[in-house]
Formats: structure tokens, sequence, C-alpha cells
């Protein structure tokens, strides 16, 4: 089973970059000091997953881990360039470590993730951001241990930058260090060739590139045993999972393999384009016992003109039908979605479109945004004259529209019995646990910490809005 398109980094390339951390953390070690690494990470689940690798490099590396970033050796933001407060909250904070790289000229600060794949921004943080000793992009996080290597070799005299402009690899058998220990993201493919003219992501994340299965399975395989009890499987369309692929393994082929793993629990995905939902999908979730039945189809405006300028290709009734054929084929379905408010010229009867959809299809939860312009994609050049203030009344009203739909739905539960996977104590109250449906609804409820990685039975007694309250019933 081969990639179409030779995108796979060499074992021999990633056994040079372990053998590097290899040497850094026996250097560590004949210092006899461990260095302190604090990581930041914006944007979406993906990003999440390529800091767990960079954990699980910086680990290998001999580093450990802290909260508090005045304590740190090596400081890293992994940055998201879907919508720009997140690129403001970024350039934000990178300024406010100036200081602190005064106090402390052996800190290591690096920068990547999305933002850092777009040659205007690294450039602008090279020029203005001299304090940022490392800068790479996407496609380069493989070659993290050849930078830091770099940087401390340099002595952070040197600026060590690795944008390189390409459709993007696959880089097997990375290290990994996952933050959670109940619930696990794993990456089945990368990339996207959809193109939605608001989006960046084509831009930054490559081409669409799918893993090999067999190197999916062993990874869930693995997790399983290690005692994970709900995978999600990730990309930013998953539905085209095993197109480039000379496999003939498609999404739902992949996902019933992956249910046969024995000793599975949670199988979840995102997120899925609803032009490639297919029916053979909706059969695969309908048949699987291990797939949750929840479904996250972004739907992004309900007004066809929209769909049409926003290059998404279905129309609001296709993906009308397409939720009607998976809620009748998958008893109990919870489906949410995402939403852009306010693409460029939206009109009254554009957003009241969006507001009809809502109320026809009953999401569980929704995504919404407020579009966000984004140079580079068709969208920033589309005429716009919406005014911000129309687009938070609309953002607002929308809201409102959905809080009475997610109450509604959360209040019919009541008096039911649900199996809800415990993720621990409630932040904001000790004595209470937290966790969530096979509908993905947080529910909270009493409970012994101990219960924390289980599954247990909870009645509902109470609907909030964007929660549940409960009674462990045995
Ligand atoms: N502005 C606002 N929201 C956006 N999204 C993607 N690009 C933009 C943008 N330019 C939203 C879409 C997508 C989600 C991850 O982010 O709704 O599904
Ligand atoms: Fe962006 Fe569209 Fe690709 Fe999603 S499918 S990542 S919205 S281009």
């Amino acid at each position: 089973m081969e990639n179409k398109r030779n995108v796979q980094v060499s074992q021999e390339q990633i056994d040079e970059q372990k053998r590097i951390l290899q040497n850094i953390a026996q250097i560590n070690a004949q210092k006899g000091k461990q260095p302190k690494a604090f990581l930041v990470t914006y944007g979406c689940q993906q990003n999440n997953n390529d800091t767990e690798r960079i954990r699980g490099m910086l680990f290998d590396a001999g580093y450990s881990f802290t909260e508090n970033k005045a304590d740190a050796d090596f400081i890293l933001y992994n940055t998201c360039a879907v919508r720009e407060n997140a690129e403001m909250r970024v350039f934000g904070n990178l300024g406010a470590l100036k200081i602190l790289k005064r106090k402390k000229p052996a800190l290591i600060i690096a920068v990547c993730g999305c933002m850092m794949q777009q040659e205007h921004i690294a450039k602008q943080i090279r020029q203005k951001y001299k304090h940022v000793d490392i800068i790479f992009g996407t496609h380069a996080l493989y070659k993290f241990p050849s930078m830091l290597q770099a940087a401390l070799d340099t002595n952070r005299t040197l600026m060590v930058s690795d944008v390189e402009n390409s459709d993007g690899c696959i880089a097997e058998d990375l290290p990994i260090k996952r933050e959670d220990g109940i619930k696990a993201w794993v990456s089945i493919m990368y990339g996207c060739n959809n193109f939605c003219s608001y989006c960046i992501v084509p831009y930054v994340r490559g081409r669409e590139r799918s893993r090999k299965s067999d190197d999916i399975i062993k990874e869930i395989t693995a997790l399983t045993k290690a005692g994970y009890k709900e995978i999600t499987l990730l990309g930013q369309n998953v539905n085209s999972y095993g197109k480039d692929l000379d496999s003939g393994i498609d999404f739902a082929d992949l996902l019933r393999m992956v249910n046969d793993i024995e000793g599975i629990h949670r199988i979840r995905f995102m997120t899925s384009h609803p032009k490639d939902l297919s029916d053979k999908l909706i059969d695969a979730m309908a048949s699987c016992k291990h797939v949750c039945p929840h479904l996250h189809l972004p739907i992004q405006s309900g007004s066809n003109d929209i769909l049409k300028r926003m290059n998404r290709k279905y129309t609001r009734e296709e993906y009308l039908q397409k939720i009607e054929k998976a809620k009748r084929s998958i008893p109990g379905l919870a489906v949410t979605t995402d939403i852009i408010v306010g693409f460029p010229n939206e009109t009254d009867a554009d957003f009241e479109d969006t507001l009809n959809v809502l109320k026809q299809v009953e999401y569980d939860t929704i995504f919404s945004f407020i579009y966000s312009k984004r140079n580079g994609t068709p969208a920033a050049t589309m005429p716009d004259p919406i005014t911000d203030e129309q687009k938070h009344e609309r953002f607002a009203r929308m809201i409102e529209v959905q809080n009475e739909i997610s109450l509604k739905l959360n209040s019919a539960m009541v008096g039911s019995v649900q199996e809800v996977l415990v993720e621990g104590k409630s932040k904001t109250n000790p004595n209470i646990l937290t966790g969530r449906t096979d509908t993905n609804k947080i529910v909270n409820f009493e409970g012994d910490a101990a219960l924390e990685g289980t599954f247990v039975n909870v009645l509902i007694t109470e609907a909030k809005t964007w929660s549940l309250n409960g009674e462990i019933v045995k």
C-alpha cells in the first residue's frame, strides 16, 4: 500500500532526528540538569496533536514541562491562522516575551504552526521579533530536533528557520507525549484540497495525504492497550481518507477496521465535509458498535448563494438530505456544525436562511464564527459592505436561537440514563465529577474521583444549555 505521491519521510531521516534527541538528552544528563519547557497551542485538534509530538520530542531530549513561563528554558507557541484574533494573540504574547528573554538570555523561544507557514508572517517575525530563536512551519515539524540542536549549538545567536513551501509530507514514528490519558486524538490524514474561498488551511497545511491504514491501526491498538477509552480520528476532511492511496480503503472501511480493534471503546471522528459524506459512511456509522452516534458536519451557511461563493460544492437541500438520512439510520444521533456569520456581502435573507437551517436540523451544538478576512484567499477580495456591527448583531441572534434549541434537546434527556465516560473532577467544584455521553454532551454528577477513566451510568436530572446534571445509578 503506497501513497500515489511519494510523501513519506524516510525511516533514516526520522532515525537521524531521534539520534539528535538522544544527544541533547545525554548532554543535559552530563550537565546534571533537566531543562523545562512551556508549550502553548492555538487552534484546532490537529495543532494540539502536533504539540503532543513536540512534547514527545522534548521529553526524549531530557526536558520536563512547566505551567509557568518564568521557569521555562524553552517556550513554544504553536500558532493558528484560521482567524485573525488567534494571530493577534500570538503577536501580543511574543512581544511580551522580549523582557523575559532579556532577563534570561539562555531561554529558547520557538514559534511554529500554521501562521509560520505563511512566508509574509514568518518574515515579519524574523524582522521584528528578533528575540525569537526558532521558526518553523507545519511541514517541518519532524525536523524540530535539528532546529533545537542548531539553536543550542549556535548559543542562540542565529535564528533557525524552516518554513519550506511544499505540499507536505507524512512522518511516522515520531515520539509523542499525549496530554490526556483517557481520550486520544489520532491524525489519519493531513492537509486539505477543498479550497473553501474563506479558508487559509489548504495554503498552510498542504495537499490531502492519508496515513497508511496499517500505521493508524497499529497506533490505535497500542493506545487501546495502554488504557485509552476514546479515540478521535482526525483530519481536515476525514471523508476523503484514502483517495490519495492505492489501497482501495476509504474512510468507511477504515472506521470498520478501527471498530474491530480488540478492546476498543469509543470512536469519534472530525471533521467531515458534507460533499464527501457517503451513504456507505452512514451505514458504517450505523453498524459499528463503538462509533459514537455523533456527526459533526459543518454547513457554514444556510444560503445557497453564499455556499456557492464559499466554494462548498453542495446546496442547502443536498446537505439537509444527508442529515435526514443520517438521523434516520443512526438512532439518537447528535448533530453539530460550524457556521460562519458575516461572509462578504451576506444579506439579511442569507442570514435568515442560516437561522432556518438551525431550526430545521436542531443541532445539539454549533460552533459559530464571525467571518475573518484571510489575505491570499479568494473571499478576501470579495466586496463586503456589511458593517462589523451588523455582523455582531447577527452573531448574537444566532447564539440566542441556538441556545434555545440546545436547551430544548438537553431537557428532553432528563429522566434518561446515559453511559458517561468520566473525565475527572469538575474544574469549578472538586466534589463533582464531569464526563461525556456518547453524543458528546457534558454531564456533571457526584462521585468518587477513583471513577476517572471509567464508564458509569448516570440518570439525568437537570438540563442546562451547555451541560447536564445527574446522579450515578447502578
Ligand atoms: N473566518 C471565520 N471562520 C473561519 N473558519 C475557517 N476559516 C474561517 C474564516 N476565514 C471556520 C469554519 C471552519 C472552522 C474550523 O473555522 O467554520 O469549519
Ligand atoms: Fe478549510 Fe474548507 Fe478545507 Fe475545512 S474543508 S479546512 S473549511 S478549505
